[in-house]
Protein backbone atom coordinates (compact mmCIF):
# COMPACT_ATOMS: atom_id res chain seq x y z
CA UNK A 1 0.00 0.00 0.00
CA UNK A 2 1.59 3.74 -0.73
CA UNK A 3 0.66 6.77 0.86
CA UNK A 4 -0.57 9.55 -0.39
CA UNK A 5 1.41 12.82 -0.68
CA UNK A 6 0.68 16.03 -1.33
CA UNK A 7 2.99 18.83 -2.51
CA UNK A 8 3.39 21.38 -0.16
CA UNK A 9 6.47 22.98 -1.15
CA UNK A 10 7.34 22.51 -5.12
CA UNK A 11 11.34 21.15 -6.44
CA UNK A 12 11.47 24.64 -7.76
CA UNK A 13 10.60 26.60 -4.73
CA UNK A 14 13.10 24.68 -2.77
CA UNK A 15 15.97 24.92 -5.07
CA UNK A 16 15.18 28.91 -5.35
CA UNK A 17 14.80 29.41 -1.54
CA UNK A 18 18.19 27.23 -1.47
CA UNK A 19 19.93 29.48 -4.01
CA UNK A 20 19.12 32.76 -1.97
CA UNK A 21 20.92 31.04 1.05
CA UNK A 22 23.77 30.30 -0.75
CA UNK A 23 24.42 33.52 -2.18
CA UNK A 24 23.91 34.79 1.41
CA UNK A 25 26.40 32.46 2.97
CA UNK A 26 28.83 33.54 -0.71
CA UNK A 27 28.38 37.21 0.52
CA UNK A 28 28.68 36.51 4.38
CA UNK A 29 31.53 34.56 4.30
CA UNK A 30 33.73 35.83 1.81
CA UNK A 31 37.19 34.92 1.74
CA UNK A 32 36.72 32.44 4.24
CA UNK A 33 36.18 28.32 3.81
CA UNK A 34 32.79 27.10 5.01
CA UNK A 35 32.93 23.90 7.16
CA UNK A 36 29.50 22.43 7.11
CA UNK A 37 28.58 19.91 9.57
CA UNK A 38 25.28 17.71 8.12
CA UNK A 39 22.82 15.65 10.79
CA UNK A 40 22.63 12.35 9.31
CA UNK A 41 20.54 11.37 7.22
CA UNK A 42 17.82 14.11 6.66
CA UNK A 43 20.21 17.03 5.82
CA UNK A 44 22.25 15.16 2.84
CA UNK A 45 20.38 16.34 -0.02
CA UNK A 46 20.28 19.97 1.39
CA UNK A 47 23.54 20.12 2.27
CA UNK A 48 24.78 19.05 -0.95
CA UNK A 49 22.30 21.50 -3.09
CA UNK A 50 23.15 24.11 -0.98
CA UNK A 51 27.00 23.08 -0.88
CA UNK A 52 27.02 23.24 -4.76
CA UNK A 53 25.36 27.01 -4.81
CA UNK A 54 28.27 28.45 -2.49
CA UNK A 55 30.47 29.96 -4.54
CA UNK A 56 33.72 29.61 -1.76
CA UNK A 57 35.82 26.61 -0.41
CA UNK A 58 33.57 24.44 1.25
CA UNK A 59 34.74 21.54 3.60
CA UNK A 60 31.90 19.23 5.36
CA UNK A 61 31.28 16.93 7.72
CA UNK A 62 28.73 14.37 9.43
CA UNK A 63 27.36 13.94 12.64
CA UNK A 64 24.65 11.23 13.55
CA UNK A 65 22.23 11.70 16.12
CA UNK A 66 19.42 9.33 17.84
CA UNK A 67 17.18 9.76 20.55
CA UNK A 68 15.83 7.29 23.26
CA UNK A 69 12.34 7.16 23.70
CA UNK A 70 9.46 5.01 22.84
CA UNK A 71 9.26 5.45 19.48
CA UNK A 72 6.84 7.85 19.07
CA UNK A 73 8.14 10.73 21.16
CA UNK A 74 11.87 11.37 22.23
CA UNK A 75 12.82 11.61 25.51
CA UNK A 76 14.80 14.88 24.96
CA UNK A 77 18.01 12.17 25.85
CA UNK A 78 19.71 12.52 22.41
CA UNK A 79 23.54 10.54 22.07
CA UNK A 80 26.09 11.06 19.20
CA UNK A 81 25.46 7.71 17.12
CA UNK A 82 28.24 8.87 14.62
CA UNK A 83 31.01 11.54 15.62
CA UNK A 84 32.84 14.25 13.41
CA UNK A 85 35.45 12.61 11.66
CA UNK A 86 37.67 15.90 11.69
CA UNK A 87 38.34 19.04 14.57
CA UNK A 88 36.09 21.66 14.24
CA UNK A 89 38.82 23.86 16.25
CA UNK A 90 39.25 27.48 14.46
CA UNK A 91 36.89 26.63 11.49
CA UNK A 92 34.14 28.51 10.01
CA UNK A 93 31.06 26.19 10.90
CA UNK A 94 27.69 25.90 9.78
CA UNK A 95 25.62 23.12 11.38
CA UNK A 96 23.13 21.84 8.50
CA UNK A 97 19.39 20.22 9.89
CA UNK A 98 16.88 19.26 7.42
CA UNK A 99 14.20 20.18 10.16
CA UNK A 100 13.60 21.74 13.55
CA UNK A 101 11.00 20.32 15.53
CA UNK A 102 11.30 19.92 19.19
CA UNK A 103 14.74 21.54 18.99
CA UNK A 104 16.38 18.84 21.25
CA UNK A 105 18.29 17.37 18.33
CA UNK A 106 19.81 20.70 17.64
CA UNK A 107 20.06 21.98 21.21
CA UNK A 108 22.35 18.81 22.38
CA UNK A 109 24.58 18.87 18.76
CA UNK A 110 25.13 22.95 19.24
CA UNK A 111 26.17 22.48 22.95
CA UNK A 112 28.59 20.16 22.18
CA UNK A 113 30.24 21.35 19.21
CA UNK A 114 30.33 25.15 21.38
CA UNK A 115 32.57 23.11 23.69
CA UNK A 116 34.95 22.51 20.63
CA UNK A 117 36.93 26.25 19.61
CA UNK A 118 35.06 26.51 16.26
CA UNK A 119 35.89 30.19 15.16
CA UNK A 120 32.37 30.17 14.33
CA UNK A 121 29.02 28.21 15.17
CA UNK A 122 25.97 29.19 13.43
CA UNK A 123 22.59 27.10 12.23
CA UNK A 124 20.95 26.81 8.88
CA UNK A 125 17.57 24.67 8.68
CA UNK A 126 15.91 23.98 5.52
CA UNK A 127 12.31 23.70 7.70
CA UNK A 128 11.56 25.32 10.78
CA UNK A 129 8.23 24.32 12.78
CA UNK A 130 7.93 26.62 15.64
CA UNK A 131 4.67 24.71 16.70
CA UNK A 132 6.28 22.21 18.35
CA UNK A 133 9.32 23.27 20.13
CA UNK A 134 9.94 22.44 23.25
CA UNK A 135 13.99 23.67 23.82
CA UNK A 136 14.66 27.00 21.99
CA UNK A 137 17.41 27.01 19.58
CA UNK A 138 18.31 30.60 17.96
CA UNK A 139 18.37 30.09 14.23
CA UNK A 140 20.81 32.06 11.94
CA UNK A 141 18.64 31.42 8.98
CA UNK A 142 15.74 29.29 7.65
CA UNK A 143 14.35 27.65 4.57
CA UNK A 144 10.36 27.75 5.07
CA UNK A 145 8.57 28.41 8.54
CA UNK A 146 6.12 25.33 7.71
CA UNK A 147 2.89 24.56 9.94
CA UNK A 148 2.70 21.40 12.52
CA UNK A 149 2.23 18.78 9.69
CA UNK A 150 4.50 15.35 8.84
CA UNK A 151 6.61 16.44 6.48
CA UNK A 152 8.45 13.93 3.73
CA UNK A 153 10.81 14.13 0.71
CA UNK A 154 14.17 16.37 -0.13
CA UNK A 155 15.81 14.09 2.71
CA UNK A 156 13.14 13.37 5.48
CA UNK A 157 11.88 10.38 5.69
CA UNK A 158 8.63 8.39 6.97
CA UNK A 159 9.59 5.35 8.19
CA UNK A 160 13.00 5.53 5.89
CA UNK A 161 10.96 5.76 3.14
CA UNK A 162 10.56 9.34 0.79
CA UNK A 163 13.71 10.97 1.81
CA UNK A 164 14.27 11.17 -1.97
CA UNK A 165 11.52 12.89 -3.19
CA UNK A 166 12.86 15.77 -5.43
CA UNK A 167 9.95 18.35 -3.41
CA UNK A 168 8.38 18.83 0.25
CA UNK A 169 5.63 16.91 0.54
CA UNK A 170 3.06 16.05 3.46
CA UNK A 171 1.16 12.45 4.24
CA UNK A 172 -2.55 12.92 3.36
P1 LIG B 1 13.88 17.58 17.11
O1 LIG B 1 15.00 17.09 17.97
O2 LIG B 1 12.53 17.27 17.68
O3 LIG B 1 13.99 19.04 16.69
O4 LIG B 1 13.89 16.64 15.87
C1 LIG B 1 14.37 16.95 14.67
C2 LIG B 1 14.44 15.69 13.85
O5 LIG B 1 13.20 14.96 13.85
C3 LIG B 1 14.69 16.09 12.42
O6 LIG B 1 16.07 16.16 12.17
C4 LIG B 1 14.00 15.00 11.65
O7 LIG B 1 14.89 13.94 11.43
C5 LIG B 1 12.87 14.53 12.54
N1 LIG B 1 11.58 15.15 12.13
C6 LIG B 1 10.91 16.14 12.75
N2 LIG B 1 9.78 16.47 12.11
C7 LIG B 1 9.74 15.67 11.02
C8 LIG B 1 8.78 15.54 9.92
O8 LIG B 1 7.79 16.25 9.81
N3 LIG B 1 9.09 14.60 8.99
C9 LIG B 1 10.21 13.81 9.07
N4 LIG B 1 11.10 13.90 10.06
C10 LIG B 1 10.87 14.82 11.03
MG1 LIG C 1 17.29 14.88 11.27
Amino acid sequence: MSDKIEVLISKEEVENRIQEMADQITKDYAGKTVHLIGILKGSVFFLCELAKRIDLPVTMDFIGTSSYGDGTESSGIVKFSKDLDDSIEGKECIVVEDILDSGRTLSYVMGVLAGRKPASLKIITLLDKPDRRVVPVELDMTGFVIPDKFIVGYGLDYAQKYRNLPYIGVIE
